[in-house]
């Protein structure tokens, strides 16, 4: 079993597979003069796939695949069957910008296959696709691709087959504001959850000041003068830090990821993230980060990889950096979220 200094049980562990994406979030990386890793620096799949059967040893019950866009790797839904097969695993979710979803995945077998019947195919039962807006011009100035069809497209063929879909904006002042009203009544049209996430500071892009940030607090407001008073609903919980608010006179449930204005966020943490070159994170707000990759190189056996997690976990900070100075030595992009 993992389990950090303060009690929490780790179960959840994030896989970045590639830092690779065929968009260009600000928020994510910069939008010129992204380096790319050189592939031998990446993790295989067999590597990927042992770390994974060491960790479900440990008591990771629950995977997310993310990237970069991991659907730009190539052969990226049959790992996914082989983790999701994975004994001891419960629960794997993909998070997507969702553009691929209904693209021809000419990795699989069966090369008439989409990715979305790919990874339907391989027992994936729900996605996490990024949103950030319904109008396809401010799509496009966010992502820095003129790709919001698809990517409306992917949503709709995640749902129709029958996957769950949550929805994540990522919320900047003087541009989220308007999207708030178009992305509820969407999520309820598409019965898909969303969640608004604050920016988090894990870029060295100058989007970051304070002119950017929207606080969930502010965004919730503006939304209550369109729905009124939103109710709390701590009693449901997804397996991340969201906190959720049912929308009155409604079923709709709708979420926040606040990881700069709630000051108990990481009170509940349950994961570990490995980046796609094999760095075992304890904390996304964190510089720290522990090698795997050298030592499943140069033939560490389980009981090492899995001494590792040890280490790892019991240098789990409290609580993130985000708010004293943490400046990014690397960008979203090769971390996943
Ligand atoms: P579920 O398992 O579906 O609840 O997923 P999730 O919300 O953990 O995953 P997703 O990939 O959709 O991430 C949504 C946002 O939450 C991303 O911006 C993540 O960076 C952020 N997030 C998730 N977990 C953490 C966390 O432990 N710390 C911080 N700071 N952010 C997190
Ligand atoms: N702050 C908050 N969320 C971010 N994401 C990417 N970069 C940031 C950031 N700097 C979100 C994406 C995606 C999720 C995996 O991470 O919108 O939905
Ligand atoms: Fe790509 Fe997601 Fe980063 Fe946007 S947030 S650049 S879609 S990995």
């Amino acid at each position: 079993m993992l389990e950090d200094t303060f009690g929490h049980r780790i179960s959840y562990l994030r896989i970045s597979i590639t830092d690779r994406c065929n968009e260009r979030c600000a928020y994510c990386m910069p939008e010129e003069g992204q380096k790319w890793l050189p592939k031998e620096e990446v993790l295989s799949f067999e590597e990927i796939e042992r770390i994974c059967r060491i960790a479900a040893k440990l008591g990771v019950r629950k995977l997310r695949i993310t990237g970069g866009e991991p659907l730009t790797r190539s052969g990226a839904t049959q790992l996914i069957q082989k983790l999701v097969d994975i004994p001891g695993i419960d629960e794997l979710g993909v998070s997507t910008n969702g553009t691929l979803l209904t693209r021809l995945d000419s990795s699989s077998k069966d090369t008439r296959k989409t990715y979305i019947q790919s990874l339907a195919a391989a027992g994936v039962g729900s996605v996490n696709i990024s949103l950030d807006s319904l109008d396809p011009a401010v799509y496009a100035s966010a992502t820095g691709r003129d790709y919001h069809a698809r990517a409306i497209a992917g949503i709709r063929a995640a749902r129709e087959h029958g996957l769950a879909v949550k929805l994540n904006a990522v919320l900047m002042k003087n541009r989220s504001e308007g999207e708030l009203i178009p992305l509820l009544n969407f999520a309820r049209e598409e019965n898909a959850l969303l969640r608004f996430i604050e920016l988090m500071p894990i870029t060295d892009s100058n989007v970051l000041d304070d002119s950017r940030f929207l606080a969930s607090g502010l965004a919730k407001s503006i939304l209550e003068l369109h729905t009124g008073q939103l109710e709390p609903r701590p009693d449901f919980k997804t397996n991340g830090p969201a906190t959720y608010y049912q929308v009155p006179r409604t079923n709709q449930l709708i979420g926040f990821i606040s990881a700069l204005s709630d000051f108990h966020f990481c009170n509940t943490c349950n994961k570990l993230r490995l980046t796609c070159e094999g760095k075992l994170r304890p904390c996304l707000g964190s510089h720290l980060e522990i090698d795997l990759r050298e030592p499943l190189r140069q033939g560490a056996d389980d009981k090492e990889i899995a001494d590792l997690f040890h280490s790892t976990v019991a240098r789990k900070p409290e609580t993130h950096g985000f708010r004293d100075t943490y400046q990014p030595g690397r960008n979203m992009v090769a971390i996943g979220g």
